[in-house]
């Protein structure tokens, strides 16, 4: 009897990673890139993303293709995508990464600019990034695409725009799963709870609310980026080749714990 190949090995696939400098980002990178893949890298500068490109060589991986792209571009997005196209022919893996969190405002202190950038950026892009690195998937009928969202699709956070520009974002995964699946490209999403990078810094400045903080995680630590990236890389793999429309909530069970509290978690 043949034994099926669900292996992990991403060899001989594209793969594209926005927010690639940023912590969760860089992790994907590195883990995509050892199970085979050759990368492209996106961040809003070339130059913030060469530290991990050189790293990359250095460790033996493909050359990654680095470049620099500001989201709430959409021509920018559309050139890098033809950039990819260009420079390996196909695109197979697109982690819709990058995201924004700005300082905290409740609701009434949140100004419709704040609002504006942070739907542009976490829900907007990612949608102009399946536009136009899902095409060359579609033609070829196959791909994978997963959305980095976050636990706060699901419980409200300290900055009142982040948690609706997520919850979208899910959305958004559901209705690629569903219209493009027919068409053999999957789409998932992983939402993380706390993970130290530089996007959640603020959270990590003063010991006793980390202490606290960690008090509500049954883990009773963050993540490190690594172990959201490990899950990305099965997702992408032929291992989850039947994983289709799910979100994976890699938060510790955080969430778990919402009703055995009375107090607020602020969670990136
Ligand atoms: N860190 C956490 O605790 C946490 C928790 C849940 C979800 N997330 C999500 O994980 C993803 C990665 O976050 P991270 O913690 O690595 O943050 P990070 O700030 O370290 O990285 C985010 C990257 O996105 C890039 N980016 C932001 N806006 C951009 C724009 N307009 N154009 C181009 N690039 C842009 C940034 O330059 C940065 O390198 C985000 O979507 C974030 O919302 C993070």
């Amino acid at each position: 009897m043949m034994i099926p190949d669900r292996s992990m090995r991403l060899d001989g696939r594209v793969a594209v990673v926005t927010g690639a400098a940023g912590g969760i980002g860089a992790a994907i990178a590195r883990q995509l890139s050892a199970q085979g893949a050759q990368l492209t890298l996106m961040d809003r500068t070339a130059e913030m993303l060469e530290p991990l490109a050189s790293e990359i060589r250095s460790a033996g991986g493909r050359s990654p293709l680095v470049l620099g792209c500001e989201l709430t571009d959409e021509k920018a997005i559309r050139d890098a995508a033809e950039s990819a196209v260009n420079a390996f022919g196909q695109i197979d893996i697109l982690i819709a990464n990058a995201g924004l969190l700005l300082p905290n405002a409740t609701l009434e202190q949140t100004q419709t600019a704040e609002w504006d950038l942070t739907m542009n950026v976490n829900l907007r892009a990612p949608f102009l990034c399946a536009r136009y690195f899902g095409a060359p998937m579609l033609k070829a009928g196959k791909g994978a695409i997963v959305v980095t969202t976050s636990i706060a699709a699901h419980a409200p956070n300290t900055t009142a725009s982040y948690g609706p520009s997520k919850a979208g974002l899910l959305a958004l995964m559901r209705q690629i799963s569903v219209e493009w699946g027919p068409r053999g490209v999957r789409a998932n999403a992983i939402s993380p709870g706390l993970v130290r990078t530089p996007l959640s810094a603020r959270f990590y400045a003063d010991p006793a609310s980390v202490a606290r903080r960690m008090e509500r995680v049954p883990l009773r630590r963050p993540s490190e980026p690594e172990e959201i990236a490990s899950v990305i890389g099965f997702l992408v793999s032929d291992a989850a080749s039947y994983v289709n429309g799910q979100e994976f909530i890699v938060d510790g069970g955080i969430l778990n714990t919402t009703l055995s509290s009375s107090a607020p978690v602020p969670a990136p």
